[in-house]
């Protein structure tokens, strides 16, 4: 989802070049034709601008998927001869069986490792093993980005990066379009409305969390940008 104007997209997508690799090309287009969700190309050009700058040696990812945004993390790194390595957790096991597949292909399979489970256990198992990362992107389980704040920051170095995908949802974080859409699924529209309460006190959290800097971009659905500061 964006939240910006067609023509601002289409503009911006513009500026941007080819995938890093032909198989990330190829894996784009298999994300779109299959209806996988994955990183807009600005979401990926931003992810790629930060870790050229930032140069993580560790990173924890929340949402695999097919592991295109692994993938490109990893090859922006080796780019800059970086050595990245990766946790990357999704619970949907056939998801993270295309990713493995993916990782391989790529020949980062000894750099990317997958964890099968759902985001808030498999974080907490990581914490009690006291696993510590320089950047951490989390785009997957949009209801729970609040209650996983807390062991995030503690597995984030000082210092590290915390960048956080879809955080405007469609733009209904910000303002009361969900009230006024025409959602015939009461189901849908009830979920809709715990994500989107959960995801504005999510985003006044980490604002005002004195561990970290942050800004929110209005990029793709919406990004939050975090630096560790202690
Ligand atoms: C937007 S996709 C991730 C896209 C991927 N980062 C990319 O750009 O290539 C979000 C993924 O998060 C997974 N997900 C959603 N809730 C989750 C949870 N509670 N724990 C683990 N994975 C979850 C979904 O199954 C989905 O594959």
């Amino acid at each position: 989802m964006n939240i910006n104007y067609n023509y601002i997209n289409e503009y911006l997508d513009s500026l941007i070049g080819n995938e890093l690799t032909l198989a990330l090309t190829e894996m784009r287009d298999y994300a779109i034709k299959n209806g996988v969700p994955i990183v807009s190309r600005q979401v990926m050009q931003f992810l790629v601008t930060l870790l050229t700058r930032h140069k993580p040696k560790t990173m924890l990812e929340i949402g695999t998927a097919i592991g295109y945004s692994a993938l490109v993390c990893h090859t922006a790194c080796k780019n800059i001869g970086q050595e990245l390595k990766i946790t990357t957790i999704e619970k949907n096991s056939e998801m993270i069986y295309f990713a493995e597949q993916n990782f391989q292909k790529n020949n980062a399979s000894n750099d990317i490792k997958p964890m099968l489970g759902d985001a808030s256990d498999v974080i907490t198992e990581l914490n009690n093993t006291e696993q510590k990362f320089d950047f951490i992107f989390l785009d997957g389980a949009k209801g729970q980005y609040l209650s996983m704040l807390p062991i995030l920051d503690n597995m984030l170095n000082t210092g590290g990066v915390l960048v956080c995908d879809n955080v405007l949802f469609s733009g209904m974080v910000a303002g009361d379009k969900e009230t006024r859409e025409v959602e015939f699924n009461p189901a849908i529209l009830k979920r809709k409305r715990t994500i989107i309460a959960r995801m504005k006190k999510f985003l006044s959290a980490i604002c005002a969390d004195p561990h970290f800097v942050t800004s929110i971009i209005p990029l793709g659905d919406g990004v939050s940008i975090s630096i560790k500061t202690k």
